[in-house]
């Protein structure tokens, strides 16, 4: 099977390549890139005017799968990454039962191989079932193509346990993923604390929480040497703190999400479940905070944390709302339309943060758009205008903060190994 991208601008800044030209795809590879190629090929993409850059990946999916499938399966969560023009998603491990097995770690690549659209990546958990008690089966689970370790959802407590889990993966080189939230304070509030909970009348978590955990997990980085990448950073104090980390070379990496660049704590004033979520959405000056992080390399990806609940169980009060919401479906629009549009990320920044540097940290076969390299690529659109309509959306977990946002820019092609999987939204049956 050939596949001929035709005169797309074709950006990859892992080889500070920006050019209009073609990409010949051949069984699954990037066969050849160059201008004017004559190649006879299966099929031709007329790609003028918009850019194809290497597949965009998200380090922190929930899949929900197996066990919470009324929330999101393997099949519904890949078809949403495809139509958000994500190639490869990375799921958490806070599934029921919890990604804690090695036997789960193969069921889950199976099913992802045969009833998935994009590649699945699988992050086990670091405690058995996310107890923090005992260290699950790791070296197992890496066996079975497990690419990192987390207990996305919760603070692992034990400092002596985050050691053990450390301390084992320096001989295998696989990070750890830190949700760094300090348990006892984070289970106080609903939002972030600051003028808007006072307004409200909503207890709040205060950032500082954030900041400890985040503190305790760069110290244990830099005193193993094992490698801790902290998930979702939201708090400008956490920011600072890998800041000092990377400065001081402990092997620390960080991700924010696209809600944390892009929405405050006012999103919560009409106390809409929609906006809840862990950690909270936080004030104006971490936003900015964020933002910094990000351009000066303090943060070194954009995820999605999409986290999805079935939309029932968001159907209720502000305060008995599970935290979480979609993001595959929004996360490129949102980027292109806040940041990219706004001056805030160049196009190069946005790849890099969103494919280059996510593929680089965990060690995966995409980000980068190469001869002989796997063909995922994604094709944006960055004039497209539309607006964000969760009824259209292929996940199950329909809730969204960006609802009705008016957007510039949008994946209109997805292509994982050669095959296009979402043409201009819709995504192509299997
Ligand atoms: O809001 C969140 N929801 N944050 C998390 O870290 C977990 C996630 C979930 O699993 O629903």
């Amino acid at each position: 099977m050939k596949l001929l991208i035709k005169n797309g601008r074709v950006v990859d800044p892992s080889q500070h390549l920006d050019a209009i030209c073609d990409v010949l795809v051949e069984d699954g590879k990037i066969a050849k890139i160059g201008k004017k190629l004559a190649e006879a090929a299966d099929e031709t993409y007329d790609a003028t005017g918009k850019v194809v850059a290497p597949g965009f990946i998200d380090m922190h999916t929930h899949l929900r799968e197996p066990g919470l499938e009324a929330k999101e399966s393997i099949r519904t969560g890949t078809m949403a990454a495809a139509a958000g023009g994500i190639t490869t998603i990375a799921c958490m491990p806070n599934t029921k039962p919890a990604i804690s097995t090695s036997i789960v770690v193969s069921g889950i690549k199976e099913r992802a191989a045969r009833e998935g659209f994009v590649n699945v990546e699988v992050i086990g958990s670091i405690s058995k079932d996310e107890q923090g008690k005992e260290l699950s089966e790791m070296g197992d689970m890496l066996e079975k193509g497990a690419v990192a370790f987390s207990d996305d959802g919760h603070y692992v407590d034990s400092s002596r346990l985050l050691m053990n889990a450390a301390r084992y993966m320096t001989s295998f080189d696989a990070p750890l993923v830190s949700h760094s939230i300090e348990s006892e304070l984070n289970a106080d509030g609903y939002m972030h604390e600051g003028a808007v909970s006072a307004k409200i009348g909503v207890p709040g978590v205060p950032s500082v929480a954030e900041d400890i955990a985040v503190a305790r997990d760069v110290l244990v980085a830099g005193y193993t040497g094992a490698h801790i990448h902290i998930a979702h950073v939201a708090s400008k104090g956490a920011a600072d703190i890998i800041r000092q980390a990377k400065a001081k070379g402990w092997p620390v990496t960080a991700e924010v999400t696209v809600h944390h660049l892009t929405l405050t704590d006012e999103a919560c004033l009409g106390y809409s479940t929609a906006t809840r979520v862990s950690p909270p959405l936080r004030s104006r000056d971490h936003v900015e905070g964020m933002r910094e992080a990000l351009l000066d390399g303090t943060i070194d990806m954009i995820v999605t944390d999409h986290a999805p609940h079935a939309p029932e169980e968001k159907d209720v009060e502000f305060r008995k709302a599970p935290n979480g919401f979609c993001g595959l479906e929004t996360s490129v629009g949102v980027v292109l339309t806040d940041l990219y549009h706004t001056g805030v990320l160049t196009l190069d920044q946005v790849i890099e943060k969103m494919s280059c540097r996510p593929a680089e940290i965990f060690k995966l076969k995409g980000g980068r758009l190469t001869e002989g390299a796997l063909a995922d690529i994604t094709i944006l659109d960055l004039d497209k205008e539309w607006t964000v309509d969760s009824k259209k959306f292929y996940t199950i977990g329909k809730v969204t903060p960006f609802e009705g946002k008016q957007c510039k820019g949008k994946a209109v092609a997805t292509i994982v190994a050669g095959n296009i999987v979402m043409r201009d939204g819709e995504v192509c049956k299997k």
